[in-house]
């Protein structure tokens, strides 16, 4: 089997961080997502992954190189537009072959890996697709599907106004090369994309055998700030602690924390599940539970919980404690006390910045 990944389109949804940055690349728990979806590929035993890309490319290529650093061999597959999930799979055919393969979105995060997946498809030659369907509150962000009541596909729909279903399709799906065909058949959607979600349901509609599984942990497309947030707190739930970098005898560093090669913490309390990243420095402060901070930050008396902070970024001297924030790379929020009382920022474009 092959892997393909999706890492063209346009994070337009997680403005200002993606004007500066393909959102594949932002990480969870200071791990890009990209990184976490190659892993997840590779632990299903596949090494041949073909990514497709869009205007981020060289952003995508310096980070993942040729993949030798996880153990894969990575194909790089350049789109020209985002038209659609059906028009990435159309283009990236040459790569795929005659294959079978996981298509995996490249901003998805799923619980517990895709290896059982992966086994379950291997398992049945005579299945043409196997996709990925979870429960959700709110169906209409998503492509949509309605099961037979013996668990067959009825119906697919894309972002429906009035969904049939809260079975949500999660951004993992598994294909023969009978899916070139559907991708050929259809047309652009109202949006002007190739929809996967037609071309599935072209494959069901033609007579192909598509099963269904529906997963029960959790799943995020982390289209939005507030999806981000939420991957991060679950991520890190499940990271196995670890302390390389120095944190001093003035400091408080509960069970659940990780401290990466060359951090410091310097007289503060940083309550888990949380992670200090590579050469940051936490001085007077209080990190919070559910926050990453990333590499070469400054974090020096703040409180911060439940955030994401991106690398050189400088946090200094805040009065108030940020809560649920997502703070791009080499931001400055810096507070001087003398009169006139003033904050110092240096924020992008569209930057959110809610002061009391
Ligand atoms: O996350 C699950 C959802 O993903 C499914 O429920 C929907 O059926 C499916 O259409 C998709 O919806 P999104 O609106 O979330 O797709 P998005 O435009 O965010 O693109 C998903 C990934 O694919 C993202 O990493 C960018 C990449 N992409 C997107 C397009 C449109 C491409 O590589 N090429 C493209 O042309």
């Amino acid at each position: 089997m092959k892997g393909l990944i999706l890492s063209g389109g346009k994070g337009t949804r997680l403005y200002p961080l993606t004007y500066t940055r393909a959102k594949q690349l932002i990480p969870v728990a200071n791990k890009p997502i990209l990184f976490r979806v190659i892993e997840s590929i590779r632990d299903a035993n596949i090494t041949e992954i073909g990514i497709v890309t869009g205007d981020t490319a060289p952003e995508i290529e310096a980070a993942v190189g040729d993949g030798s650093k996880f153990g894969v061999h990575i194909t790089y597959i350049p789109q020209g537009a985002p038209l659609g999930l059906a028009h990435a799979v159309k283009v990236s055919q040459p790569f795929l072959g005659a294959d079978r393969f996981v298509m995996f979105l490249g901003d998805n995060v799923i619980q517990g890996g895709i290896s059982p997946l992966i086994a379950d498809f291997a398992h049945h030659p005579e299945w043409n697709s196997q996709i990925v369907l979870t429960r959700v509150e709110r169906p209409e962000q998503y492509g949509v599907a309605k099961l037979h009541a013996d668990g067959r596909i009825e119906q697919l729909i894309e972002k429906p106004q009035t969904p049939p279903s809260d079975l949500a399709l999660v951004g993992i799906y598994m294909f023969d090369h009978h899916i070139f065909e559907a991708t050929d058949a259809i047309k652009p959607s109202r949006r002007g994309e190739l929809e996967i979600t037609d071309a599935i349901q072209w494959m069901v509609d033609h007579g192909y055998s598509v099963f269904p599984h529906v997963h029960t942990g959790w799943w995020i497309d982390t289209g939005r700030p507030d999806d981000m947030l939420n991957a991060n707190s679950l991520v890190l739930d499940e990271l196995v602690p670890t302390i390389a970098g120095k944190v001093d005898a003035q400091s408080k560093v509960d069970q659940r924390v990780t401290i990466e090669a060359g951090a410091e913490v310097i007289n503060s309390i940083i309550r888990g599940p949380a992670i200090i990243g590579e050469g940051t420095k936490i001085i007077n402060s209080y990190v919070g539970p559910f926050t990453s901070i990333y590499s070469q930050v400054l974090i020096e008396n703040c409180e911060i919980e439940q955030s994401i902070v991106l690398e050189n970024s400088v946090l200094r001297d805040i009065p108030t404690r940020i809560q649920s924030s997502l703070i791009g790379r080499s931001v400055e929020v810096v507070h001087h006390p003398a009169r006139p009382k003033t904050l110092k920022l240096t924020l992008g474009d569209h930057s959110k910045l809610g002061l009391l």
